[in-house]
């Protein structure tokens, strides 16, 4: 097992640490990156065989109707595998036995404004992005790029569509939609979100193949974390991050920053897609990153701040 990121180093006072300069954080960025390869190597075995990683998503074959599996946002509302559900789950997994060569994770902090990797972005092989982002915009292209092969979707976000049998609302789910391509994974689904079977069959047959998260990966994914220096419950990024190493040679991170300054002291949004304000503070993500760094400084991924045009 690759030790590094379980190493001793304590981050765990990162979030209160008012000493955490963050000049040395980014320093840490601007160096040549050189790739440990046995590292990666290691790390990639262990997220295979820690967290099933040939089943990140319900299919057909992995699960069955009456059958109860977790619901990672309630624990005392399991979720029911629905004939409903079941009738809209594939038949098989897409990324079975599919190897990338090149990845990006993108997160989607604010520090991808003016960062010029949208085309480092783009020319990834696969391209993994958190939350639905605004893609396809001329504002955002420079910096986050346009290309898509996974995207995951909150139930939050597609609660808007709730009304799906309605004609106009599928129109605009399938208009939101076009902005993206490969995969679309609905996250922590449970059985209190219709409007989340109904999205899923409205996707059905188009380029998108939307898909549900399997809660036993998201948990198992979440376990081998918090057994190396996550306490918290992991972030979209770094669950992408974790899926992304299992598929790909090579794992370039862009748009990882939870701070609210970059390291010249100019304000950071917490969305690239948003004023330049920091509003959350969920998860543990000053730790994360941490950990982030750590993974970029060992040579296994490797972290983008800025790119040259
Ligand atoms: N992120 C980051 N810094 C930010 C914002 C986001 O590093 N200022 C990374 C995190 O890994 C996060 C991912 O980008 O999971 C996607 O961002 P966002 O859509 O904002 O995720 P959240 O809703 O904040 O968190 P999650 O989906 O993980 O619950």
């Amino acid at each position: 097992e690759y030790l590094g990121i379980a190493g001793t180093e304590s981050v765990s006072s990162v979030k209160n640490d008012s000493s955490l300069v963050l000049t040395d954080v980014m320093s840490a960025f601007q160096g040549k990156w050189k790739k440990n390869e046995t590292l990666f190597q290691e790390m990639k075995r262990d997220l295979t065989s820690c967290c099933d990683a040939e089943s990140s998503f319900l299919t057909k074959r992995n699960v069955r109707v009456g059958e109860i599996l977790p619901n990672v946002l309630n624990k005392k509302l399991p979720l029911k595998m629905t004939r409903d559900m079941y009738r809209n789950l594939i038949k098989d997994w897409p990324l079975k036995h599919k190897r990338f060569n090149k990845c990006a994770v993108v997160g989607n902090s604010g520090i991808l404004r003016g960062s010029h990797c949208g085309a480092s972005i783009d020319s990834a092989d696969a391209v993994f992005r958190c939350n639905l982002p605004p893609l396809g915009k001329k504002i955002y292209q420079e910096d986050a790029g346009v290309k898509s092969s996974f995207t995951t979707a909150p139930l939050s976000m597609l609660k808007s569509y709730a009304k799906m049998n309605e004609e106009s609302v599928r129109e605009q789910f399938l208009k939101d939609m076009e902005q993206y391509s490969g995969i679309l994974s609905a996250k922590k689904p449970n059985n209190y979100t219709k409007y989340m079977i109904d999205s899923i069959a409205a996707a059905r047959g188009g380029e998108l193949q939307m898909v549900y998260e399997h809660p036993h990966h998201f948990l198992r994914t979440n376990t081998y974390w918090n057994n190396h220096g996550i306490p918290k419950k992991i972030t979209s990024g770094i669950y992408l991050l974790s899926m992304a190493m299992t598929r790909c040679d090579e794992v370039h991170v862009y748009g990882f920053w939870p701070f609210p300054y970059d390291d010249k002291g100019d304000a950071v949004g917490y969305h690239y897609y948003e004023a330049p304000v920091f509003t959350k503070d969920s998860h543990d993500m000053p730790l994360e990153f941490m950990r982030v760094r750590r993974l970029h400084q060992d040579g296994v991924i490797q972290v983008h701040m800025r790119c040259s045009r």
